[in-house]
């Protein structure tokens, strides 16, 4: 019923590195090339946690779209937009708000963990619980059926199919909704509302899924139908009533092989980090400094590359034929370490170059970011008003 669309979101509380890189922003571009995609920058999630200093948002947000560009996410292809420019996820976000029960956010794994782990900051606030409905918010405005994030992040999806469901159960129900899916088969033709009954039938009583599916292509297929009947009769295979929001599908993104410059997980908060744009010099001196297998002390002392950071970049960018001169050299004494990182040097630089050729002409002149952002949030602002309007029709809200 409603067509494929992927959304995505960000943080803008840091400047991106090559682990963002090769954790979600490939995966993007790569999404763009077969989806409606929609990315943004959501500064509102980012204030949950740094309220305090809202100084760092706004050069966060454009450094990061910056970046997102630089990766190759391409504005032609995808939407680009930052949160708080769409104030109609706000509005949703307090309308779902009234029927969210409160312990289904408290019981967010996300929730007790963040706020032990962030026990610098004062995080027993309304924004932070609600945290993850903000989240829903932002995914259900769009009918976005699609949802590529980390593991970190399954449970606010599983949270975000939970309340579509709860929100089509209490306000899909409109009177005489059953009579009307009835009349709506009907429309159907003789051999096709056999067939919807059948499979109807098939997953109520037998929780078949993949009956489930075929009715769904079945009506995906119906020209001839009303949209409000098309959408009754979506509804009326599950039982409830009209399917108002769309339950959204996880599409996991595999943790990312990207080591840090110390062996752990790249990460800001472990200053371990290369950045997406960072100085070409800079890059050179921080791999040239990099820990090695503690064993090497002189050239002359063989090591272990399960041992060593540097190997682990060896993994992620160099080909079998390097990687079998750096076993050789490094278990024989054969290689020095510096020699063993020159090859790491070359290809995080050429990795990175077409991404500074890319934002050369964004750097220069901040007014092009900008209008792809201004571009972006009229798209969007236009998407969210699409299902608004169903919204406050459901919630008695649409005022005439
Ligand atoms: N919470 C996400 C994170 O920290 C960011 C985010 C906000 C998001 N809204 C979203 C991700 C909607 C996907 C969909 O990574
Ligand atoms: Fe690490 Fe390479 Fe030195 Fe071996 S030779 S310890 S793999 S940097």
């Amino acid at each position: 019923m409603f067509a494929d669309r992927v959304l995505s979101g960000m943080r803008p509380t840091g400047s991106l590195h090559l682990g963002h890189y090769h954790g979600v922003l490939k995966n993007w571009v790569k999404l763009q090339q077969q989806y409606e995609c929609l990315f943004f920058v959501a500064d509102w999630h980012a204030l949950t946690t740094h309220y305090g200093t809202p100084e760092i948002i706004e050069q966060n947000a454009w450094d990061m779209v910056i970046d997102w560009l630089a990766a190759g996410v391409d504005p032609s292809q995808a939407t680009l937009f930052i949160q708080s420019k769409v104030p109609a996820h706000a509005e949703l976000y307090l309308l779902l708000s009234m029927m969210t029960p409160l312990g289904w956010l408290e019981r967010v794994p996300t929730y007790k963990d963040q706020q032990e782990r962030l026990s610098e900051k004062d995080l027993s606030t309304y924004g932070f619980l609600g945290y993850p409905l903000l989240q829903s918010a932002d995914i259900l405005i769009y009918r976005a059926n699609r949802v590529p994030v980390g593991e970190d992040q399954a449970p606010h999806l599983e949270f975000t199919r939970e309340i579509a469901r709860r929100f089509n159960h209490i306000y899909g129900k409109e009177p005489g909704f059953e009579e009307k899916a009835e009349l709506a088969i009907k429309k159907l033709g003789s051999r096709k509302s056999k067939l919807y009954t059948e499979l109807r039938t098939l997953y109520q009583e037998q929780g078949d899924e993949s009956a489930l599916e075929k009715a769904r292509s079945l009506l995906d297929e119906q020209q001839n139908l009303s949209l409000g009947d098309q959408e009754r009769l979506f509804g009326y295979l599950e039982g409830g009533g009209k399917m108002i929001l769309v339950e959204p599908e996880t599409l996991l993104t595999e943790a990312s092989r990207m080591p840090g410059l110390d062996g752990q997980k790249m990460s800001k908060s472990y200053h371990n980090t290369i950045s997406l744009r960072e100085d070409p010099d800079s890059i050179r001196k921080k791999i040239r400094t990099m820990p090695t297998d503690p064993a090497r002390v002189r050239r002359s002392d063989p090591g272990d590359p399960a041992k060593c950071p540097v190997w682990q970049f060896h993994l992620v960018y160099s080909d079998d034929k390097t990687r079998e001169w750096v076993q050789w050299g490094c278990t024989t004494a054969g290689i020095g370490c510096l020699e063993c990182k020159s090859p790491v040097i070359d290809m995080v630089l050429v990795e990175q170059a077409p991404m500074v050729e890319r934002v050369r002409e964004y750097e220069e002149d901040p007014t092009l970011v900008r209008n792809i952002i201004a571009d972006g949030c009229e798209r969007a602002n236009k998407l969210a008003e699409e299902t608004m309007r169903d919204i406050r029709e459901a919630m008695g809200l649409s005022y005439s």
